[in-house]
């Protein structure tokens, strides 16, 4: 956990917090029954989500991209954090015997799980989000659909993308210190953004994002489709998936009392 950084959300807590979901998903949903996971599986699903984002510069692919930075050149601006993550994990195994969890395996089991590793960290671009939740979905749906068999792997990358957007699934106590702290983390972006002349992304700009509108619309468009398709192939999951609308309608009524907040810190 040394290399996440001090960022205010994507630090060492929420690489555990994830981790975590991860493994709730697994035993207490019953992935492992359900997939017919083996023990290097599970190991493969709990190490993705702990380095998943490893190494974050608490700024996003797009502001990367768009300040021309050594991390978007090296990764032709595809994926960039999604692949700086597991490449430096494997770089730190490889360059430290102490360290390396790796070196006793067969070749072949070795790639076999590099892969895998590397696949369920690349599910967690939000670029890829879209298209590929509507994949998962026509899998499940499709009378061939296997999930201890061909789609076990598609099925691991959506437990690890999951839980890395589950904090809308948590006690709202909890879920709202995560949107505080993740934005936060978008509002520092969003200061550069406008310090560099660049165009203020989404959710960025501290003077006009009201924080209980864009979660209701994170649970809408993000959250709840993803869950929805969990529920899917983890039955076991659905007491948990009524948090959604119990946190939404906290939220909306909420809405009001930010859009105070806002007036009251317009920029002169
Ligand atoms: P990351 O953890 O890299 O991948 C999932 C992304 O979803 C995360 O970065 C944030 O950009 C976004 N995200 C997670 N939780 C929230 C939230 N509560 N509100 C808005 N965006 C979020
Ligand atoms: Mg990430
Ligand atoms: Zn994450």
């Amino acid at each position: 956990m040394k290399g996440y950084l001090d960022n205010p959300y994507h630090s060492k807590v929420h690489a555990q917090d994830v981790a975590q979901t991860c493994n709730f998903l697994l035993s207490k949903c019953k992935f492992i029954e359900i997939g017919q996971l083996d023990e290097q599986d599970i190991a493969c699903v709990l190490i993705a989500g702990a380095i998943h984002d490893y190494g974050h510069p608490g700024l996003t692919n797009a502001f990367l991209i768009n300040s021309r930075n050594e991390l978007a050149l090296t990764y032709n601006d595809q994926s960039v954090l999604e692949m700086y993550h597991p490449s430096q994990c494997f770089k730190i195994a490889w360059g430290n015997q102490k360290v390396n969890i790796f070196e006793n395996l067969q070749f072949h089991k070795y790639r076999r799980i590099r892969e895998s590793i590397i696949l369920m960290v690349l599910s967690t671009d939000m670029a890829h989000h879209a298209s590929e939740l509507a994949i998962t979905n026509s899998r499940i749906a499709a009378p061939d659909f296997e999930p201890n068999g061909k789609d076990k792997q598609r099925l691991m990358d959506l437990i690890v993308h999951s839980s890395d957007v589950s904090n809308p699934t948590k006690s709202f106590e909890i879920y709202k210190q995560w949107t505080e702290k993740v934005l936060a983390e978008f509002w520092l972006q969003g200061d550069k953004e406008r310090d560099l002349g660049l165009p203020i992304s989404y959710l960025c700009n501290r003077f006009t994002t009201n924080t209980a509108e864009a979660q209701v619309g994170f649970i809408d468009y993000v959250v709840k489709p993803t869950f929805a398709c969990v529920l899917g192939f983890l039955p076991a999951y659905e007491p948990f998936f009524q948090n959604l609308d119990k946190n939404k309608a906290k939220w909306q009524e909420l809405i009001e009392y930010y859009k105070q907040q806002l007036a009251s810190i317009q920029p002169k």
